[in-house]
């Protein structure tokens, strides 16, 4: 979708926000997939709702972006334009145990950053692409342990009251790579707490992690991370590579060699072959073991 209009043009402008004509999704996602449409990048969030209003009146679709590893977005133009945070400076305070942290933050140099300074207790998402907000939305997690346990309080733009509001950690639910967000807020910051540990203490669990990731995740390859979200006491990828489908491909999409439940872009895949993959391997798994795999990647199919 291009936005055309001189006059809405004008009125981005005025409320801070950098139109990029024609972003290619494709190079915003970890996956390499995705088609173009105009992107919104926003430096000022308290205009967002009056962002948010200008594209009602304007009749115009959008979305919202994080960092791109956990998105499958659909081929050629896109009917929406994607909105985008730009990222603060500095994008963590720290204050004692609380981390302040923007949703835009990538989120291994977050987790490097606190342990630098000695706070810990997230070493396991250390090789976890993406952003803070992004982390936050799913409830993102590895080894044990996941990015909800520390959240003391967000702040979000909450789009059923058109406003941003500050939502307090035990308001929020967060549940396996589930949380009670509604899919149309946006995360724009969060205040972590976070356990004093010695950074040399936490610089040992993050090589532990690392090693175990780097021994079991194809780690150099365009993926989203898992594919699948893991069933209630099974493992997706071991049900996966139980039958026999590494390697398996729909033109350049294709299931890992290395880990079964990461389906890579091996060169240009499409959004249609990508999906025809994960609609294939889910149908096996469903055939064979009885289980319906959810997704774990978030699809925005045209
Ligand atoms: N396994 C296989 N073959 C495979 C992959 C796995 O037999 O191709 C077996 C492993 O040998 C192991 C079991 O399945 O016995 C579980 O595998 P693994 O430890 O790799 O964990 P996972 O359940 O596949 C989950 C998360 C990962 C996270 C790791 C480590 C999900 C869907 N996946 O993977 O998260 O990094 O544990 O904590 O919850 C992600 O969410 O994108 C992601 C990568």
């Amino acid at each position: 979708m291009r936005v055309e209009d001189p006059k809405f043009k004008a009125e981005l402008a005025a409320i801070a926000v950098e139109l990029r004509p024609g972003a290619s999704l494709a190079a915003l996602t970890s996956l390499g997939i995705g088609g173009t449409t105009d992107l919104l990048r926003i430096s000022k969030r308290q205009f967002i709702p009056d962002l948010i209003s200008l594209l009602e009146r304007h009749h115009i679709a959008y979305k919202f972006l994080g960092g791109g590893s956990n998105l499958l977005v659909g081929d050629g133009e896109l009917p929406w334009v994607i909105l985008q945070l730009a990222k603060p400076d500095p994008e963590i305070v720290l204050d004692g145990n609380l981390a302040h942290v923007d949703a835009a933050a990538d989120l291994g140099r977050t987790v490097t950053y606190c342990a630098k300074h000695d706070f810990g207790g997230m070493e396991g998402l250390i090789g976890v692409p993406g952003t803070v907000g992004g982390a936050l939305r799913m409830n993102a997690g590895a080894y044990g342990m996941q990015i909800g346990s520390f959240v003391r309080e967000v702040k979000l733009y909450r789009a059923a009251e058109r406003k941003i509001e500050i939502l307090r950690g035990h308001e929020i639910s967060f549940e396996y790579r589930h949380t009670s967000f509604a899919p149309d807020d946006m995360m724009l910051a969060v205040t972590l707490e976070l356990p004093s540990k010695s950074f040399k203490e936490i610089l040992q669990g993050i090589r532990i992690c690392n090693e175990k990731r780097r021994s079991s995740q194809p780690l150099g390859q365009k993926s989203a991370g898992c594919i699948f979200k893991n069933p209630p006491g099974a493992s997706a990828g071991r049900m996966i590579d139980e039958l026999g489908l590494k390697g398996h491909s729909v033109g350049d999409a294709k299931v890992s060699d290395r880990h079964a439940n990461f389906f890579v872009n091996a060169g240009q895949a499409s959004a249609k072959d990508m999906l025809t993959l994960m609609a294939n391997v889910r149908s096996r798994v469903e055939k064979s073991f009885g289980v319906k795999l959810e997704h774990e990647v978030v699809v925005w199919n045209a």
